[in-house]
């Protein structure tokens, strides 16, 4: 996983030329690399403000993100949500439940997002809603399953995003040098491609995320 595939030169002018983080966003991302060693994982500035600007664009009822992780881009998600609107998190981790929460609450949206603590496969099924935006973010091997099992429970014209497809560039390598993470990346984007319900973009931004837009059951 990276944080670009971009030149830094590029990557400083593409955040500088980007809205700022709000002080909570700022904040939690200090606060995620100050405590924690895998903070690579959180989406960040740019991927964060693309998310977003994507659920404005789409104003979603109800969201569902796969792999919270210390809350980043639930926060930039659910400011797209529709008056009443709401986004269900999955976290395999209940050690980031917390911080989750707090920035939650910070963010003023408490109410506007519940936490599901487990693994993703067993709770999906459980949630009893339709879903006009997907963010899948957790781990790599399960994307293709994710894929399946939201699937019928996005409307058509309903959205589906997922990150790191590129794995770091891992995708275009040799396949002896490519990681097990990348392999599934892989089949997942060679899944989505052979999907005729779907159209789909391959979105080169921070390690890519592939943007799917259901157009029949
Ligand atoms: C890349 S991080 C998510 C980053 C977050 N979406 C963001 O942008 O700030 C992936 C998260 O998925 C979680 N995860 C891994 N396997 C999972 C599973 N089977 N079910 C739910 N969450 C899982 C990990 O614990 C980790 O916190």
């Amino acid at each position: 996983m990276t944080t670009s595939l971009l030149s830094p030169a590029i990557e400083a002018y593409t955040a500088l030329h980007t809205t700022p983080e709000t002080s909570v966003l700022a904040a939690l991302n200090r606060e995620t690399n100050l405590k924690r060693g895998d903070a690579v994982m959180l989406s960040g500035h740019v991927q964060g403000a693309v998310l977003q600007m994507l659920s404005n664009m789409i104003a979603p009822h109800h969201i569902l993100e796969i792999g919270t992780y210390t809350g980043y881009s639930a926060i930039c998600l659910a400011q797209g949500l529709q008056p009443n609107g709401h986004l269900h998190t999955i976290e395999v981790d209940e050690e980031l439940e917390d911080i989750a929460a707090s920035y939650i609450t910070e963010a003023g949206l408490r109410t506007a997002i519940t936490q599901h603590i487990g693994a993703a496969a067993d709770i999906i099924p459980t949630i009893d809603t339709s879903f006009d935006l997907v963010f899948i973010d957790a781990d790599k091997s399960n994307y293709e399953l994710y894929y399946d099992l939201v699937f019928p429970k996005v409307p058509i014209g309903g959205y589906i995003i997922a990150d790191n497809v590129l794995y770091d560039g891992e995708v275009v390598l040799p396949a002896a040098a490519q990681s097990k993470n990348a392999r599934a990346m892989i089949a997942f984007n060679e899944k989505v491609s052979a999907d005729a319900r779907v159209q789909h973009l391959l979105l080169a931004v921070r390690d890519g995320l592939m943007i799917v837009r259901k157009v029949a059951e």
